[in-house]
């Protein structure tokens, strides 16, 4: 009896045991469930969208139409100005958020890192400063912003972007059709050509252009590595490239000394030590960031002053007083201090038309921003456009209008390097090392083109942001001297 009492309240003691083992764990795994929850409730809100697809089809149309923010501004009214969706298999933190926006470029490399596909990285280069990160990324980018920083465009690029500009436009009859957006094109790459490579004689500016045109033509095409395919055609020409690149080497370093006009290649072998491989793919790197972004502002510009007569009016005025003041063939440092009505209209552009809409990002681990939680892996888009063409933050904000930027209130809204609400050449560790160039090579081709041709479009066009930035017809203009006209 006593031996039956014992075992029963042994019994009992396991079981108790069991119970209270089990009770503490279906606690630890709820906890660890509500967690959990919690986390994926703190996600902006927004939606899933269809299986797999999720909104990639809405973002694919509202991108390849001539208003980008179209899919962003529609999930902005029902979720907020920081909301997520699933875009190619992966869930997306989007935003149109000014100040998250900048949260973003300024945590670059520690919270969110910039990610592309692998193709796109062998095509660039593994060792160029767009797809590096860390502290790598930080020694390349301070070396091209050192290779474009004002100094040395006063001395080693205004000059020679005159001249290419000169050769480029100079030689259009009067009546002569052309389509601007290839001429734009041409006048990108020779412009790259010259300022990279140095090289200046014509067949080889001629050889060296066709082969930056293929090269990025295949950055921006399906990556199918097969004869015949644009990708292909890219590859091959990024290895002749090279090849070029590395003879410009050798021959430096035969010759042993700085070479008089020699680009920044020759700049970039006098004053930085990088490995070989490393300077070509920080030459190609430039080539991939600057060519298509410099043409297509080019381009729009001239489109948007087409629209618009007053701010043709005033450009060309501008222009016409800065040739007759200096007198001289070129133009010089002070002259391109003195447009200041051509710089609204750069800055213009650059807001309605700005080629990068969106910058892309992954989180690197959960990020915490207000209430919100990002989970590490997913993508983060900071949506610049819909910043740029938000109507609450500039009035008329589908209008061209250059004179806004003359406005007081508008005056630290249009401080490029640190504004929340203009940020055309991105910002924090990535910010565009280039766009001081590029201002100053747009601003000279406005000069070049409206003082020495007056223009009629023969089509009607629209732009189109995808796969790249474009006008969908490639605006056909009948050019007419203006120099014929008063002789
Ligand atoms: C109007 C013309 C241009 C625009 C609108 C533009 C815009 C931008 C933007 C938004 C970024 C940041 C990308 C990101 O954060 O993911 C960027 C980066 C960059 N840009 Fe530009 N850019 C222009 C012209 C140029 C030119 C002419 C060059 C050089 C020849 C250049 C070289 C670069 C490089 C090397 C980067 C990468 C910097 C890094 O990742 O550290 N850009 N650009």
């Amino acid at each position: 009896m006593e031996k039956m009492r014992e075992n029963i309240s042994e019994t009992w003691l396991v079981l108790i045991s069991v119970i209270l083992v089990t009770a503490i764990f279906a606690k630890i795994i709820l906890f660890k469930l509500g967690k959990e929850d919690k986390r994926k409730c703190r996600l902006p809100p927004g939606r899933r969208g269809w299986p797999l697809i999720g909104d990639s089809i809405n973002w694919y149309n509202a991108v390849a139409s001539s208003h980008p923010p179209q899919f962003v501004e529609e999930m902005v009214k029902r979720y907020g100005k920081i909301f997520s969706c699933s875009l190619f298999g992966k869930w997306a933190v989007v935003s149109a958020d000014p100040s998250f926006n900048r949260f973003v470029m300024q945590n670059e490399g520690r919270l969110f890192i910039s990610s592309y596909p692998k193709s796109f990285r062998d095509l660039v280069g593994k060792n160029g400063v767009i797809t590096v990160q860390g502290e790598q990324q930080r020694k390349l980018h301070g070396i091209a912003s050192n290779m474009m920083r004002l100094e040395k465009l006063k001395f080693h690029f205004l000059n020679d972007i005159q001249k290419v500009m000169v050769q480029t436009l100079g030689n259009f009859n009067n009546n002569q059709v052309i389509l601007l957006q290839d001429v734009c094109r041409k006048v990108a790459i020779h412009l790259m050509v010259n300022q990279l490579l140095g090289v200046s004689s014509e067949s080889q500016v001629n050889e060296m252009a066709q082969l930056f045109s293929d090269f990025v033509d295949g950055c921006l095409s399906i990556p199918i590595n097969i004869p015949g395919y644009a990708y292909h055609t890219a590859m091959k020409a990024r290895e002749n490239i090279i090849s070029k690149i590395n003879k410009i080497i050798e021959e430096h370093r035969q010759k042993g000394a700085p070479m008089e006009g020699s680009g920044v290649l020759g700049r970039l072998l006098e004053e930085e030590s990088l490995p070989d491989d490393a300077v070509a793919d920080f030459i190609i790197n430039l080539l991939f960031a600057g060519n298509e972004t410099t043409t297509k502002t080019m381009l729009f510009a001239v489109y948007f002053l087409t629209q618009c007569p007053r701010a043709m009016k005033q450009l060309l005025e501008e222009h016409s007083s800065l040739r007759s003041d200096s007198g001289d063939e070129l133009l010089t440092w002070q002259d391109y201090k003195a447009m200041s009505f051509t710089q609204c209209v750069i800055d213009e552009t650059l807001r309605l038309g700005g080629i990068a809409i969106w910058l892309m990002r992954e989180a690197k681990e959960d990020v915490q921003y207000q209430d919100f939680i990002i989970p590490k892996g997913c993508f983060v888009v900071p949506f610049l456009s819909a910043v740029h063409l938000d109507e609450k933050i500039y009035s008329g904000a589908l209008d061209f209008n250059p004179w806004r930027w003359m406005e007081h209130e508008n005056e630290e809204k249009r401080n490029w390097r640190s504004s929340p609400f203009y940020a055309p050449f991105g910002g924090g560790a990535r910010f565009c090392p280039g766009a001081e160039l590029a201002r100053l090579q747009i601003a000279l081709f406005l000069h070049y083109f409206v003082t020495t041709y007056r223009w009629t479009q023969m089509k009607e066009d629209r732009m189109s942001f995808f796969p790249s930035a474009r006008l969908v017809n490639g605006f056909e203009i009948c050019l007419t001297r203006r120099q014929d006209e008063t002789d």
